[in-house]
């Protein structure tokens, strides 16, 4: 096939926040214990810290990383995982039927950042507890001294405040699963409150407001509508979160998720701008998209796991999706879609990072190594810098079970300050090549370009344990640029990113 790319260069484009390129880490599984610690392994250093991982996420690009949950947090009680190790407790985790011995806590997590170079995003349990806890959080978090908490604080070998900025008021306060689970109405009033005290103690915060736990939730759309109702003035953010699968092998919508993504947003923008609308409210509020990936749920919800009373495993092996070329491929278009909507999604975070539906998988007491969904990611994080620039793709088309005619070729465009121009492009063609023209009016000459291309003859290839660089980015070679004349040839089911200078 054939498709035309039109990147309008004499836009001056949306700003691309760096805090697209967020990601997240629950305590589920072996996220934590195993994963981002584990004394005693060959590469951990003193604090426990495997550095092999430490590495990776580096690599990865990560700029916030949201923690400590997820449904975890939404029974946590923050003060067991601060203070003496020796005396912190071990605890029954309901979320995932498993026991957390709290060997990390906020400081661990804390300094781990450090050593990844990226900021902490706190979620609040908004579930189980309320505005009081919250604010206790706050105040050991961020208070410079002068009280009880931040002498404790100080005891427990951080003098200086965390200094953290976001908070996430809770954690899918819509979804039954919840521990906690509130009306919207019961919500939003909560979430206003906590917000607005949160504020008088720290007036520099940037706080987000719990959206819906997929689109596909009954109380979609009226969720968001009742709780910014409740909390528009409060807030900055509001949350939404999504994760894809191939379902019943169907892999052209599978392919098409970003649709999906697409529609999500225009949705939140939506109820957003009809609630400020009605309140005649000057505030705004945009999106943090902070859960967002390919998750094998269903798999997952079929699996039969253990849940008597005497069977709470530490750190089992849960949600350790194993990804595909395809699911990859998936990674990288939802990332279009953000880059896409950047003028309103002004964060987002993958969900998760180590291990549990992650990037970067580890073997206790062996090696750590990518997984096929670390490429797009960490490419992606890497080029789309500056701004993010309105494209025009002229394609075929197909029919699609579960989204309707969708484009086969998607694609996304920023422009660095120093000029250079990255193109994300994705083919969801499973029949053939797409030979790419790429378009930019107004006559601008391009010296060089680099492409590197994710594609394998094998749209379920895997990187495992036993083969952990079967699946990687190779440079495509089918690139040419004479100018403002550009071609690339994209292979089927395949993510691209092309670097124009
Ligand atoms: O990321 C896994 C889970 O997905 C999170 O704990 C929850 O917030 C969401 O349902």
């Amino acid at each position: 096939g054939q498709a035309r790319l039109v990147v309008d260069l004499e836009h001056p484009g949306v700003p691309v926040d760096r805090r697209l390129f967020g990601a997240f880490v629950e305590h589920v599984g072996r996220a934590i214990h195993t994963g981002v610690h584990e004394p005693g392994h060959p590469s951990a250093d003193a604090r426990g810290f495997r550095t092999d991982v430490v590495e990776l996420v580096r690599e990865l690009g990560v700029s916030a990383v949201r923690y400590p949950g997820g449904n975890f947090v939404s029974g946590y009680r923050w003060e067991d995982g601060v203070g003496p190790r020796e005396s912190r407790p071990t605890r029954l985790d309901l979320a995932w039927h498993s026991t957390e011995t709290n060997e990390v806590g906020l400081h661990e997590f804390a300094e781990w950042l450090e050593e990844v170079g990226s900021d902490l995003v706190l979620a609040l349990n908004l579930g189980t507890r309320g505005t009081l806890e919250a604010l206790d959080l706050l105040e050991y978090a961020n208070v410079a001294r002068g009280t009880t908490r931040t002498d404790e604080r100080a005891r427990n070998g951080r003098p200086h405040p965390f200094g953290v900025r976001t908070w996430c008021l809770g954690n899918e306060m819509d979804g039954p699963w919840q521990l906690g689970h509130r009306s919207a109405d019961d919500y939003g009033k909560l979430a206003a409150q906590t917000a607005r005290a949160m504020r008088l103690l720290d007036p520099d915060l940037e706080l987000v407001l719990c959206g819906s736990s997929s689109r596909d939730m009954p109380t979609f759309g009226e969720w968001e509508r009742t709780v910014l109702t409740h909390a528009y003035d409060e807030v900055d953010l509001i949350s939404c979160h999504a994760y894809y699968e191939e379902r019943d092998g169907d892999l052209a919508s599978f392919l098409a998720s970003a649709v999906d993504m697409d529609a999500f947003i225009d949705s939140v923008v939506a109820t957003i701008d009809h609630v400020r609308a009605v309140r005649g409210s000057e505030h705004r509020v945009d999106i943090s998209f902070d859960e967002w990936n390919v998750w094998y749920l269903s798999r997952f919800q079929a699996e039969e796991r253990i849940t008597s009373l005497d069977h709470w495993p530490r750190a089992p092996r849960l949600l350790e999706d194993v990804y595909t070329v395809a699911d990859a491929v998936v990674v990288g278009s939802l990332l279009i879609s953000l880059l896409r909507h950047a003028d309103r999604v002004r964060s987002a975070s993958l969900a998760q990072l180590v291990n549990a539906i992650a990037p970067v998988m580890t073997e206790p007491g062996g090696p750590a190594w990518r997984q096929t969904t670390f490429f797009p990611f960490a490419l992606t994080s890497r080029h789309a810098r500056g701004s993010s620039l309105p494209v025009r793709i002229e394609c075929d088309e197909q029919e699609t079970a579960r989204h309707g005619v969708v484009p086969l070729v998607d694609a996304a465009a920023t422009r660095d300050e120093d000029g250079t121009v990255s193109l994300f492009v994705v083919n969801r063609s499973q029949s053939g090549p797409v030979e790419l023209d790429v378009v930019v009016p107004g006559g601008r000459a391009f010296a060089r370009g680099d492409a590197r291309t994710l594609h394998d003859d094998d749209h379920h290839a895997v990187n495992t344990l036993a083969d952990p660089t079967r699946v990687g980015v190779r440079d495509n070679s089918t690139l040419r640029v004479d100018g403002d004349a550009i071609t690339l040839t994209l292979p089927p089911v395949s993510w691209s990113v092309v670097v124009l200078e």
